[in-house]
């Protein structure tokens, strides 16, 4: 896919709290959907979308991890090539396939995702860019940020993706107050971050995909605190939302909320039930785990 998006800024400096001891030395974007860490499935999508460049905004707990994962094992390659394992080769070179540039910023204090993307703000100069957040994983063909990115080169603007959650949920979301919806894309006159369920505008709410105009960094420059007391990129996004377009898409596909233990789960069965190589009896194994 050729695309004006070339640079994509993973925020990934949380340490992720609510998968301990699991991430007390393996850091959450690390952990695997049936044998790839979800930061892979994070690359893939957006290497499927044209996008070559990242920027990953990182703690001082995953970098070099993660710097192993994206580069070159030595020892392992050279243990593989002796014992002949050419298939095992290619899976552990093809982690860095597509990748132009990887670079890495620190994120010094957790000030929220809007001062996370603002991290980044040098290797994103004056052009749009994408934020993926690896935690929502996308089950889709094509994948979601692909149906974003053709979204966008036919319209520009800012896009986010979108999905209907039940109105108890809100308050865990940005959610956009619509004002046009065709069903699949539906336009704003604003957004507000994780509102109570008795004021949210609507049920329809951002997940962590977004292709932006550079035009929110002025905004995320003024470091205001919004919810949670913290820098939030969806008050930024609203904040241009007059001067830029706006649009979500209901991407089609599936979301998975890997950030909770139920979403992550839940994403493993999925995950695995699409593959043709796993064990050829697991839809049979999982349904009688649920008789
Ligand atoms: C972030 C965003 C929120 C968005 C969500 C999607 O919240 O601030 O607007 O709806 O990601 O997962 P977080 O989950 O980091 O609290």
């Amino acid at each position: 896919m050729t695309t004006s998006i070339k640079t994509a800024v993973l925020p990934i400096a949380g340490i992720g709290t609510r998968f301990l001891p699991a991430t007390k030395a393996v850091p959450k974007e690390m952990l695997p959907i049936v044998d790839r860490p979800l930061i892979q499935y994070a690359i893939d999508e957006a290497v499927e979308a044209g996008i070559n460049n990242f920027v990953f905004v990182v703690g001082d707990h995953n970098q070099g991890i993660l710097e192993t994962h994206f580069g070159t094992v030595k020892n392992l390659e050279k243990t593989l090539k002796e014992r002949g394992k050419q298939n095992e080769l290619e899976i552990i070179s093809a982690t860095s396939k597509g990748i132009n540039s990887l670079d890495f910023v620190t994120q010094d204090e957790p000030l929220g995702l809007g001062h996370a993307v603002w991290c980044a703000r040098d290797y994103i100069k004056n052009s749009p860019f994408a934020v993926i957040l690896p935690d929502d994983l996308v089950q889709a063909k094509p994948g979601c940020m692909a149906q974003m990115v053709d979204v966008f080169n036919n319209h520009g603007g800012n896009i986010v993706a979108v999905e209907d959650v039940p109105r108890e949920q809100t308050n865990k979301y940005g959610i956009l107050d619509v004002s046009n919806d065709d069903g699949r894309i539906a336009t704003a006159k604003g957004l507000v971050e994780k509102p109570n369920p008795a004021d949210a505008p609507s049920t329809l709410s951002i997940i962590g995909r977004y292709i932006l105009d550079p035009e929110v960094l002025k905004y995320l420059e003024l470091k205001q605190k919004g919810a949670g007391n913290e820098i939030q990129l969806t008050d930024a996004i609203a904040a241009t939302i007059n001067t830029v377009e706006f649009r979500g898409l209901r991407f089609s596909g599936r979301r998975f909320d890997c950030g909770s233990k139920s979403g992550f789960v839940l994403a493993n069965a999925a995950f695995a039930l699409a593959r043709g190589d796993i064990d050829p009896d697991f839809a049979q194994m999982l349904k009688s785990l649920v008789k």
